[in-house]
């Protein structure tokens, strides 16, 4: 992977507008995306799977084309495994409230989990009287996994975990899990919001029965979201909303919904979106994600190294850069999260987040007040960590304690 041609094709890269160091939370876009999304509106603004005009074939022809880029990059078989949705937070959403669980069936997630694999969990069980366990994690963040195997023992309907922390990076051994779960026959639904844009993640061999995921993480529109089901487990869940496009047929008194994936997609879809979901995924394909999680690395070994002496730092997660996948957050003494990242910003124009990361039962389980997290992917370089470890040196020698 060749980064500094790489970072050509981003503009707001190619336009120097700053050093991006928040792409857990939204990653740029490259041309190719921008230009699928403008292709849609310029060329075949038009409705998928209802119009048979040559502009609606096309919108359809390239909803498969991207369910089939999605089977193809995940390494699954069946196109029609695929949703297309809002975001992961969505995905997540329609299976907590989709498996039609009942008072008392028991739902395992961590003590780390991003509040949309754990309110909807929380409502639910407020709602029906589900029951919530919740597996530790260390104080650097790893699952224990004495803590989870005890946590699915005794009846558990299901386990619904992170794969990476968005505010650790600690990568949860999801295979491992899946197994476990499913020995305890359990269903498992994972949240790779922030691992499938930074690692090969292959779905035949994890064996989740859901795994839900952002693209506008993975260089996507922003709004696009996947849930990815095993087949039988969609053909039971119940859709979060109906309309046109979810039915086979209606009558004024009965309704036959459509097969998945179409009975979950209720009414007009963001068609530019698909097209960009599919240009995104061809734009990771051909870096390679073993060539993406290569960079991350490199570059959150650079950081460590080059801000371990920065005076009061404290790093949330682990030391080792290698556990952190591509997140470094922080805090530094005398300095809350939000100050830290304005100071980055106004210092040399370093784009960082800051606060609690919606990832509150984290911070709560820790006792930790938040964080500033800087976050990396595959168009960083060295010179943009390099600014980085500047600027926050600056900011702690002149304002931290
Ligand atoms: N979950 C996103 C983040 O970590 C928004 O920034």
């Amino acid at each position: 992977m060749d980064i500094s041609s790489l970072r050509n094709d981003f503009p707001t890269m190619r336009n120097n507008r700053g050093v991006y160091l928040d792409s857990a939370c939204q990653s740029l876009r490259p041309d190719s995306v921008i230009e699928a999304i403008l292709g849609y509106y310029n060329e075949y603004p038009s409705c998928g799977g209802r119009s048979v005009h040559a502009m609606g074939s096309r919108v359809s022809m390239a909803v498969d084309a991207a369910r089939e880029a999605l089977a193809g990059f995940f390494g699954t078989d069946d196109p029609d495994c695929y949703v297309f949705c809002k975001n992961a937070t969505e995905a997540l959403n329609t299976v907590a409230f989709g498996l039609s669980l009942k008072k008392g069936d028991t739902v395992v997630t961590t003590d780390s989990e991003h509040n949309s694999n754990h309110v909807p969990w929380l409502v639910l069980s407020e709602e029906k009287g589900t029951r919530r366990r919740y597996a530790k994690t260390t104080d650097e963040g790893e699952l224990d996994m004495e803590s989870f195997k005890e946590s699915v023992e005794g009846g558990t309907k299901v386990v619904s975990i992170i794969h990476a922390s968005n505010v650790t990076g600690c990568v949860m051994p999801v295979a491992e899990i899946s197994e476990i779960a499913h020995d305890a026959g359990a269903k498992v639904i994972i949240d790779g919001a922030q691992a499938a844009p930074h690692m090969k993640v292959d779905l035949d061999k994890i064996d989740p029965d859901f795994y839900c995921l952002s693209m506008h993480k993975m260089l996507g529109p922003s709004g696009m979201g996947v849930l990815y089901g095993k087949s039988e487990e969609l053909a039971t869940l119940r859709p979060l909303s109906y309309g046109g496009g979810t039915v086979g047929l209606a009558t004024y008194d009965s309704v036959k919904l459509t097969p998945a994936p179409e009975k979950f997609e209720a009414g007009l879809q963001d068609y530019a979106g698909i097209a960009g979901t599919k240009a995104a995924l061809d734009y990771l394909s051909e870096a390679g994600m073993e060539n993406v999680e290569a960079q991350d690395r490199k570059l959150m070994r650079q950081m460590v190294r080059e801000t371990e002496d920065v005076k009061g730092l404290k790093l949330v997660g682990p030391s080792d850069p290698d556990r952190r996948s591509s997140v470094f957050s922080f805090n530094v003494d005398g300095l809350s999260p939000h100050d830290t990242a304005l100071m980055l910003d106004n210092i040399d124009g370093i784009m960082i987040r800051s606060g609690l990361h919606c990832a509150h039962p984290f911070f709560e389980g820790k006792k930790i007040g938040g964080s500033a997290r800087a976050s990396v992917y595959l168009y960083n370089d060295a010179e943009d960590v390099s600014r980085f470890s500047s600027a926050l040196r600056k900011a702690a020698e002149a304002f931290g304690r």
